[in-house]
């Protein structure tokens, strides 16, 4: 088994994700989230709420509707520029994102040899003449766009007047608020708006787990600020992006680099962008794209709304629409990092008691902030009534301050290691010497060194840790 599918067997069988509607065959691009999923995933949202707005005067939080005005989509430009290149095989109907298959093909001689570079080429099917189908070799359609945004109907008529979209993306519920912002919060140029919430692609080729799927849940930002001030303001906020999934995801900073988008690869809104990518096991990839989107949002918008969307500048008296800075990236990409980064097998295994069984050792090493459990409770002995109704206590203690686990199951070797498994920082365990003294053992998750700690200030040595 290679690397993602031993982690993507560990987070099934431990209850963090599994396939959406598995019972029946699941669906392609969706998943679910089991009980350490949603943890973790509100661990991740959290952090970001956190940095985003909490600590921050000048940026401001929303959730607005997934459903908008379908006019919205089309200022927006969506409609008519939010597609993908398709290609289908004729023989197997398979098919396939035109850029991805150029992807694959851009090292080979006979490519090379017709001198065309896929990054410039937008005449998909010129650079894909001649290339067969990847699973059949069957002849491949011509190219043509597909457009990304699912559709359902709004009310109970089924026809083009009620014809609405599920949001590719949370942001143009920010931008469509955005004068509310401004008329109710007092608000100074620069400023943001932030969001987390779902946003939906009909992808062509989902994959890779849950890296690409077709129902996932974004955390934007959008930071207006005055043009010629964007530059400036961009760079900025790359390196504030950079350093946020080192310190509080606690991200391996060697694992972590920024990619500039190439002029060919930008969004129809963006100026400028760079991506920040994290090394999965296959490979390095985007989690994160920090756009410079200019006015285009703003001015298309008040094109179509005929609202006027300018700010002004009461010290300077300028009247303008502002630039827009945008950090956007997708809770699961990030979720999918934070486990791959985590994940330590150990060959032989690392248990030192006669509970030694010499299989590899599976450990998750979350930071503090990311784990879903933080601390496990574990009586030395399930038969002792007396170990574990102090055992019950001590997690009735915990259990208002953590998420805590309480485990009396099988020896208590296999429970550390079941801990070590989801990435619990901190097992505590109630032995003999528990009743006589008081004091409890407090098993560290990465140096397994054990501290014998009082009941009574267990509580704030955990919050301490
Ligand atoms: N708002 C940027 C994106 O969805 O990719």
């Amino acid at each position: 088994m290679d690397l993602t599918q031993k982690i993507i067997s560990l987070t099934k069988q431990k209850g963090f994700i599994f396939p959406s509607s598995e019972i029946y065959g699941g669906i392609q691009g969706f998943y679910d989230y089991g009980p350490l999923g949603v943890q973790l995933k509100n661990n991740i949202k959290n952090a970001w709420w956190r940095s985003m707005v909490q600590e921050r005067d000048d940026i401001f939080g929303l959730d607005a509707a997934i459903i908008m005005n379908p006019t919205a989509w089309v200022a927006s430009g969506h409609v008519s520029n939010f597609t993908d290149p398709l290609v289908e095989c004729k023989a197997c109907h398979k098919r396939f994102r035109a850029d991805h298959l150029a992807d694959k093909i851009k090292e080979t001689e006979e490519f090379k040899k017709r001198s065309l570079s896929v990054e410039d080429a937008k005449d998909w099917g010129k650079v894909l003449e001649g290339v067969e189908c990847p699973d059949c070799s069957g002849e491949l359609t011509a190219p043509r766009l597909f457009n990304l945004m699912f559709k359902t109907y709004a009310g109970p008529a089924e026809d083009s007047a009620s014809q609405v979209y599920l949001r590719p993306e949370t942001a143009q519920g920010i931008f469509t608020n955005y004068k509310n912002i401004l008329d109710t919060q007092r608000v100074k140029m620069p400023f943001g708006i932030a969001q987390i919430g779902k946003a939906f692609r009909n992808e062509i080729t989902p994959g890779n787990f849950i890296f690409r799927q077709r129902e996932f849940e974004q955390m934007e930002m959008e930071y207006f600020c005055k043009p010629g001030t964007d530059e400036q303001l961009h760079e900025e906020w790359i390196a504030r992006r950079l350093g946020w999934y080192v310190e509080s995801l606690g991200i391996k900073k060697e694992n972590l680099r920024i990619r500039e988008h190439e002029k060919s690869e930008l969004a129809h809104y963006a100026k400028a962008c760079s991506d920040i990518e994290y090394k999965f096991p296959f490979g390095w990839s985007e989690i994160e794209g920090i756009a410079n989107r200019q006015a285009h949002d703003l001015t298309q918008h008040q094109k179509f709304s005929g609202v006027d969307l300018s700010y002004f500048d009461e010290t300077t008296k300028e009247k303008y629409l502002p630039f827009v800075i945008e950090p956007s990236c997708g809770v699961e990409r990030l979720m999918f990092a934070v486990i791959c980064d985590a994940y330590l097998e150990i060959e032989g295994g690392r248990t030192t008691t006669t509970e030694a069984t010499k299989e590899a050792e599976t450990v998750l090493r979350f930071s503090r902030a990311m784990a879903p459990v933080k601390i496990a409770i574990l009586p030395l002995l399930k038969n002792k009534p007396d170990l574990v109704d102090k055992a019950r206590e001590v997690y009735q203690l915990l259990k208002p301050h953590f998420m805590c686990r309480y485990d009396e199951a099988g020896t208590i070797g296999r429970r550390y290691r079941r801990q070590d498994e989801i990435g619990t920082p901190y097992c505590v365990t109630i032995d003999f010497d528990t009743l006589a003294n008081g004091d409890v053992t407090v098993r560290d998750r990465d140096t397994m060194k054990q501290d014998r700690i009082k009941i009574d200030t267990l509580a704030d040595y955990l919050q301490r840790k």
